[in-house]
């Protein structure tokens, strides 16, 4: 059974109080729960990371690389700006889907960047908690690809 990372970024473990308005009501917890009965129908197993801390992000994204996991990844504000990030996911050696629970390119202009699109293998946002069920079922039809 493959293993996906599923990383959440800087701010996502305040789902369920931060902007609920754009984020939704429902927990990180919530979200990591709905991801692993969604891996389950696609028998995946997950192991799932949050963190503020773009050091850290970098040091899961290189544990990744070294054990070919692929990755959903929800880089958060850090999507916009961190050439630190995009670095070290052009090292990957399994697929990565971005993901966003809004839609950026619906939200303000500094939100239209993405330095992460490009070295994905896609990326989907805008549907809420679905973006990342979405993103596992895109990795799981990439793994099965490459078999
Ligand atoms: C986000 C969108 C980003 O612009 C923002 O900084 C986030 C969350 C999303 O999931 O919609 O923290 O990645």
């Amino acid at each position: 059974m493959a293993t996906v990372l599923v990383l959440n970024g800087p701010n996502l473990a305040r789902l369920g109080s931060r902007e609920p308005d754009v984020y939704g009501a429902a927990s990180l917890a919530d979200l990591e729960k709905e991801c692993a009965a969604t891996a389950a129908e696609l028998g995946l197993t997950i192991v799932c990371r949050q963190t503020d801390d773009e050091a850290q992000l970098v040091a899961c994204v290189h544990e990744a690389a070294d054990h070919r996991l692929p990755i959903v990844l929800n880089p958060a504000a850090f999507t916009h700006y961190s050439y630190a990030l995009r670095d070290a996911l052009a090292m990957r050696t399994a697929p990565l889907v971005e993901v966003h629970i809004s839609n950026p390119a619906a939200r303000e202009a500094f939100r239209h960047t993405s330095v992460v699109a490009g070295v994905a293998d896609g990326t989907i946002a805008g549907f809420g908690f679905d973006s990342y069920r979405l993103a596992l079922r895109a990795i799981a039809g990439l793994l099965a690809d490459d078999a």
